[in-house]
């Protein structure tokens, strides 16, 4: 399987995972585990996600049954938003591997550079955006320096292998860099053909941060909750399908060769069986030049997972 190698620790990191968000915790153990049985290394979770205890039992049974090894898989977590201070980072990083029942994370990302006050997770668990009347957010004044310190003791304490970020722009990435002692060592972005970040990858790849692209199919995970902003999907548009064709591949698989064929991970999340077997099979192809620009010229900078619709104070990528 592809990968590409992580700085500061070589760790191989495939390039085509599972992306574990609103999978629903019901079938959640099972879609693990089927999923590692039809060869995938690389699961993409969060604290967020509220599935961590569910994922980690489809992990479990794979390894009690032989299917893997601990050390083939990649596990990735992140922290959430409420559990940035200092006092509370490496608490939450326990409790999400007490849920998985894993000893270590292979990533462990900030979720977002977004600080929101304490949420007890005793109290309410994952806490998600809002207070308890399901309306208000609450900043609060912990700075990245802050979290990053803590981050980078969860791997003195090999807790976690690597570490990273999720949805943070070039000038926070080259704050970071004055202080870190331990650096990025991933960005993982929303990134598609109708956002394609070049300034930010080009950054990324001179800095050696590893990238990976979240909701590589655009607007499709985005309909269900009304957050796809009118756009069409992209499994439709004549760039995508017309390479599709000529491939003889589905435009899923078109959408994330675009992506990995620079070297750029993708965590696609997918229900049934067979769309996780198409996703994992989409690294057997090579798109030309003139392909790869075609698909990219779609780029009207629009973004489906923008923390300003919540809240304008959140507006992190203004
Ligand atoms: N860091 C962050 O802030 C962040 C934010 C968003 C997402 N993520 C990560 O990125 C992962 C993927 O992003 P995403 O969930 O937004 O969406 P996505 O993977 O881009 O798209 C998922 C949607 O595409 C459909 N789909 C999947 N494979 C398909 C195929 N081969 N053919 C046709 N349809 C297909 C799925 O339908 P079915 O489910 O019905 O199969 C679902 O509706 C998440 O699960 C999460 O791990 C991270």
């Amino acid at each position: 399987m592809s990968a590409v190698a992580l700085a500061r620790t070589g760790q191989a990191m495939p390039l085509v995972g599972f992306g574990l968000w609103k999978v629903p915790r019901p079938i959640c153990a099972d879609t693990v585990y089927n999923a590692i049985k039809a060869g995938y290394r690389l699961f993409d979770g969060a604290g967020d996600y509220g599935n961590e205890k569910e994922a980690g039992e489809g992990v479990r049974r794979a390894l009690t049954d032989g299917l893997v090894k601990r050390e083939e898989l990649f596990i990735t977590s992140k922290l959430w938003n409420t559990f940035h201070a200092k006092e509370h980072v490496k608490v939450l990083a326990e409790k999400q591997l007490g849920l998985w029942g894993l000893d270590y994370f292979d990533l462990f990302l900030v979720h977002f550079p977004i600080a929101l006050a304490y949420v007890d997770p005793n109290h309410r668990y994952p806490p998600e955006w809002w207070g308890d009347d399901g309306k208000s957010v609450t900043l609060q004044d912990t700075p990245m320096q802050e979290t990053w310190t803590c981050m980078e003791e969860l791997v003195d304490l090999g807790l976690a292998k690597n570490i990273g970020i999720s949805n943070c722009q070039g000038s926070l990435i080259i704050d970071m860099l004055r202080y870190a002692r331990i650096k990025p060592q991933v960005l993982q972005i929303e990134l598609h053909p109708y956002l394609t970040q070049e300034a930010i990858v080009k950054l990324c790849k001179e800095l050696g941060i590893a990238i990976t692209a979240y909701s590589s199919f655009g607007p499709q995970g985005y309909y269900e909750l009304s957050m796809d902003r009118g756009a069409t999907s992209l499994f439709k548009v004549d760039a995508v399908t017309t390479v599709a064709s000529k491939h003889g591949k589905s435009p899923a698989q078109v959408l994330l060769r675009w992506a990995t064929q620079r070297d750029i991970a993708v965590v696609p999340k997918a229900s049934g069986p067979e769309r996780a077997v198409e996703n994992l099979k989409s690294d057997g192809f090579e798109l030309s030049a003139e392909e790869m620009k075609a698909i990219s010229a779609l780029n009207c900078d629009l973004r489906m997972n923008d923390p300003a619709d919540i809240d304008p104070r959140l507006g992190i990528f203004a």
